[in-house]
């Protein structure tokens, strides 16, 4: 078991917001399936269609998607939230997205009847126009949605964080600042593919977010000089998609690690993430996974 930011987790593994969280039911399933925690799709203040197909193309090294922040807004899918809480215990974060403060505010007000675990702060959505590719590369803006956040809610706040800055390390200190509980390293990193017969950029927004193994050593990466710089936990995500992932991840200094591509493989990768990170503590003679988390800072 893990303890992050007050809330239990019987294995260091989540579902990662994104596709696979967008309704009760599959988010359920996913807990079924022996998940830690599981954080929802992206939820904003109003209906969103999201962007025209093609929205999410499978590459070599990952996906690329640019599905446009697509939900039915807070107002319907606190029964989402409510559906999964009633089928299992299993932690249920609510990934909430806005424009501004306000939106944000609003949105974690509506949802905290449906009383997830926690709420994770999307400012870091890399192409919704108005939205992440904005305001997550701006301290002043990660620093006062979180404040905000943070006030009109009982419950812990994490902030998910952009790698398409220059500096992460400052955005991190901006949410540290406002009052977070935790971070959550890496969102996507902006991406394009181009078909060379038509020139068109594939998908229908032109660019998007690319996930998966692609993302690993910029994830890794990001995660280790968040450890070095906050005293809050790091939780990591970024193509991990096997045991030996998740365990680098948490030595870079993660508390525990968000998988999201590699649940397009199998849903049972979460039990076989967690049962390899069990037998890799117990064959090191490591007592708890707490005795690697940061590790390669130590060394
Ligand atoms: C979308 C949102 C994200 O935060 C992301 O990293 C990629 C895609 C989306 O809904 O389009």
């Amino acid at each position: 078991m893990v303890t992050i930011t007050g809330i239990d987790f019987k294995n260091p593994t989540m579902l990662a917001s994104g596709i696979m969280g967008t309704t009760g039911a599959s988010l359920l399933r996913i807990a079924e399936c022996g998940a830690g925690g599981v954080v929802t799709k992206s939820i904003g203040p109003e209906p969103k269609a999201g962007h025209p197909n093609p929205s999410m193309i499978k590459l070599e090294c990952g996906f690329l998607n640019a599905m446009g922040l697509p939900n039915p807004s807070y107002t319907e899918f606190d029964n989402e939230i409510k559906t999964v809480r009633s089928g299992t215990d299993v932690p249920v974060i609510a990934s909430i997205f806005g424009g501004n403060a306000e939106d944000f505010v609003k949105v974690a007000e509506g949802l905290a009847d449906s009383e997830p675990a926690a709420f994770e702060l999307n400012v870091s959505c890399p192409h919704a126009e108005g939205y992440g590719a904005t305001i997550g590369t701006d301290t002043c803006m990660v620093e006062s949605i979180t404040a905000a956040v943070c006030d009109a809610v009982d419950v812990p706040v994490w902030v998910k964080l952009t790698p398409n800055v220059t500096d992460i390390k400052a955005i991190g200190k901006a949410a540290q600042n406002g009052g977070a509980d935790a971070v959550v390293a890496i969102n996507t990193l902006r991406g394009m593919a181009i078909d060379i017969n038509s020139g068109y950029p594939i998908l229908g927004n032109r660019f998007g977010g690319l996930s998966g193994p692609a993302v690993k050593p910029v994830a890794i990466k990001c995660v280790y000089d968040l450890y070095e710089a906050l005293d809050i936990p790091v939780i990591g995500v970024g193509g991990v998609s096997t045991w030996e992932d998740a365990v680098e991840m948490m030595m870079a200094g993660a508390s525990a690690v968000q998988i999201g591509s590699a649940v397009h493989e199998s849903v049972d990768i979460f039990s076989d993430i967690a049962s390899g990170i069990e037998l890799f503590l117990q064959d090191k003679g490591y007592s708890d996974v707490g005795d690697i988390i940061g590790l390669s800072h130590e060394v």
